[in-house]
């Protein structure tokens, strides 16, 4: 019998001010408006300023939430920054995020899960929250993917945007908040979407610059095929871990990478597409920041209320999958 409960107390996203349009991109690279939103669904993305870092963006989200949840920064017990563009490789972004807030008695630390990062630290929160050893616990999906796109590459440089989305965990009532988790790697199809240098295998180098090594490197087709097999299988999982139906979830909430993907994997769970929540439009897809961004403004719209059954799925990088099947509480 589960003695505590863990939900979201607060929330709040930020995107930097810089929109840049499929029409932008078409004086770049050898695109159209009309190619990215048939086979993408994105019409605009944000970028961040040449001055702002990941932790800047976090700093935002993080400080929206802690004002929505009513609490003071010294009152988290631990920070988690799920991001794959940490501000530097070490100290982590979630130490810099700490100092920045001055949450004093936070122990902090990034998580690294591609775009399932922040799922991934929703599930890590939950396990601390429920077993007794934090009460309040910040987690950051935050992202720059700009500074790690090659603009010159148009196989990825449409796909992407800047952002960043906070929530504070703690606990809820019993019978509230997260009542499942799947989480999920399969490590075998890393090369398929990976930085491939600036590591301990390959060192960053002249050559390694010159080779475009330091920016991402993608095999749509190849993640494409995964993401929808995945999105599904995971959301059906969690759904029959928590006993419920997808009759009874109000709204599904899954990683915005692209329309094609999210169509295809509620064709799979046979759920109406006006039960799946979708803003890829508009910021593009944002990684670890994409899930929190959504859920933020799916909950600003009323779509998410109290008593609300939602699923949250991500898929990305590792490759990684991870998904949570929450029911809402709110004062
Ligand atoms: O968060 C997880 C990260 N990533 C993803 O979720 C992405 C998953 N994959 C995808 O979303 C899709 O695979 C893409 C949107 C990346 C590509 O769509 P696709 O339908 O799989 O296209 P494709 O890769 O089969 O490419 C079709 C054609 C190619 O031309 P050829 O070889 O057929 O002549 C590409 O060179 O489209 C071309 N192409 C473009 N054309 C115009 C690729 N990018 C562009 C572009 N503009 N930006």
């Amino acid at each position: 019998m589960q003695m505590k409960y863990a939900g979201i107390l607060g929330m709040g996203f930020y995107v930097p001010e810089k929109v840049l349009t499929n029409y932008d991109l078409e004086k770049m690279v050898e695109t159209s408006h009309d190619w990215i939103v048939e086979r993408t669904g994105i019409k605009e993305r944000h970028i961040a300023a040449p001055e702002q870092a990941t932790s800047g963006q976090a700093l935002i989200a993080a400080r929206k939430a802690l004002e929505d949840a009513g609490i003071e920064a010294e009152q988290l017990d631990c920070i988690i920054v799920a991001t794959e563009t940490p501000d530097t490789k070490f100290p982590s972004t979630a130490c810099v995020l700490q100092d920045l807030l001055g949450a004093k008695a936070a122990a902090a630390f990034d998580l690294s899960a591609g775009c399932s990062g922040f799922v991934y630290s929703l599930s890590v929160a939950n396990s601390m929250i429920t077993s007794g050893l934090y009460k309040h616990i910040l987690i950051v999906g935050a992202e720059t993917l700009s500074r790690i796109m090659n603009w010159k590459d148009r196989n990825t440089c449409v796909l992407f945007g800047d952002g960043a989305g906070a929530a504070v965990v703690g606990e809820v009532p019993e019978g509230y908040g997260i009542l499942s988790v799947e989480m999920g790697a399969d490590g075998s199809g890393g090369k398929f979407l990976q930085m491939p240098a600036g590591g301990s295998r390959k060192p960053a180098s002249h050559e390694t610059v010159d080779n475009n090594e330091h920016y991402i490197f993608m095999d749509g087709s190849e993640v494409f095929k995964f993401a929808v097999k995945i999105m599904a299988s995971a959301s059906k999982k969690v759904m029959d871990k928590a006993g419920i139906s997808i009759e009874e979830v109000d709204l599904i909430i899954p990683h915005q990478a692209n329309t094609r993907i999210i169509s295809a994997s509620a064709k799979r769970l046979h759920v109406p597409e006006e039960k799946v929540f979708v803003n890829v439009d508009r910021y593009g897809n944002t990684s670890a920041a994409s899930v929190p961004i959504a859920l933020c403004e799916a909950r600003q719209q009323g779509l998410v209320k109290k008593d609300g059954k939602i699923v949250l799925v991500g898929f990305g990088a590792g490759l990684t999958w991870a998904a949570v099947a929450m029911k809402w509480w709110s004062k």
